[in-house]
């Protein structure tokens, strides 16, 4: 399992990759809309990384962090409100591939590399999910993050202390 930057030799396996059917509703946007937002957020200063996840040097997922402030307004009773973050905007296996451990190795070794703190100091990384998606909430609830309850657009909040 690795996780390697988008370059012209993976951008379209990256592109092509897809969820099952049913998981469509779970993803806020295409990894071709994500790469995207990586240009558009980086150009307005926020660091922000998109990978290919790779198993057995075949391009099987994809994932996105940020570097960020969590200051939205509906943060503010919250004790990470104006603190510094990784946001995880991200993470999808494709239909072929999941169920295999790659989602909980690639998150892992996303986790290893925040963890180093690599464009900065923050004390929280964070990341929303959708309500109906128990595959996900299971596996971010593995790892450690928990629900302070902030619920989006049928999308909830998940946070984990640095
Ligand atoms: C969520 C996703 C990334 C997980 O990747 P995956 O490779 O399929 O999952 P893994 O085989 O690594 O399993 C990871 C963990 O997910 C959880 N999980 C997997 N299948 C599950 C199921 N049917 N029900 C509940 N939890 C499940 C478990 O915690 C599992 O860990 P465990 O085997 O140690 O118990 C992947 O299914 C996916 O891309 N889904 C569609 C996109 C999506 O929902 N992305 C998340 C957006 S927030």
């Amino acid at each position: 399992m690795e996780l390697r930057k988008i370059t012209e030799d993976n951008i379209d396996e990256v592109i092509a990759l897809e969820v099952g059917e049913t998981q469509k509703d779970f993803i806020m946007a295409t990894n071709l809309r994500y790469i995207a937002d990586a240009y558009v957020l980086n150009a307005e200063g926020e660091p922000t990384i998109p990978f290919a996840i790779y198993a057995d040097d075949v391009v099987v997922g994809f994932l996105m962090y940020s570097y960020d402030t969590l200051d939205h307004e509906s943060f503010e009773n919250e004790a990470f409100y104006r603190k510094k973050s990784y946001f995880i905007h991200h993470i999808m296996i494709d239909k072929h591939y999941q169920g295999k451990r790659y989602g909980k190795l690639a998150f892992e070794k996303m986790l290893v590399d925040i963890e180093a703190m690599p464009y900065g100091e923050a004390e929280y990384i964070a990341l929303f999910y959708h309500t109906d998606n128990i595959k996900a909430k299971t596996l971010y609830a593995s790892f450690g993050f928990s629900e302070p309850g902030i619920i989006q657009d049928n999308s909830i909040m998940a946070v984990k202390t640095l």
